[in-house]
């Protein structure tokens, strides 16, 4: 599968959303997820996204981005359609200690 890591809090592009052929993208306040059951491992996610925060779960120690993904799809609503990015993606984007800014 693959995952959406935390570089994409508080940036939230949605370029991701658009490509996915199963629609296996989840909206939360201020990230999105992927639903690593739904996910068809079929990779073009990966490169449309402006904040490289759409890993492949092959990398060393993604289960819990894994599980992170899990639980938060299975909460909050899919997203098929692409929308503006929050406002200060730009900014955010690369910033450490992102986490902290995640809102469920
Ligand atoms: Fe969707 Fe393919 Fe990305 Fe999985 S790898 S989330 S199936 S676009
Ligand atoms: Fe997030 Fe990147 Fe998609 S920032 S919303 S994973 S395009």
């Amino acid at each position: 599968t693959y995952i959406v890591n935390d570089n994409c809090i508080a940036c939230k592009y949605t370029d991701c959303v658009e490509v996915c052929p199963v629609d296996c993208f989840y909206e939360g306040e201020n990230m999105l997820v992927i639903h690593p059951d739904e996910c068809i491992d079929c990779g073009v996610c990966e490169p449309e996204c402006p904040a490289d925060a759409i890993r492949p779960d092959t990398e060393p120690d993604m289960e819990k981005w894994v599980e992170f993904n899990r639980k938060y799809s299975e909460m909050w609503p899919v997203i098929i359609t692409k929308k503006d990015p929050l406002p200060d993606a730009e900014e955010m984007d690369g910033k450490p200690g992102k986490i902290d800014l995640f809102s469920e």
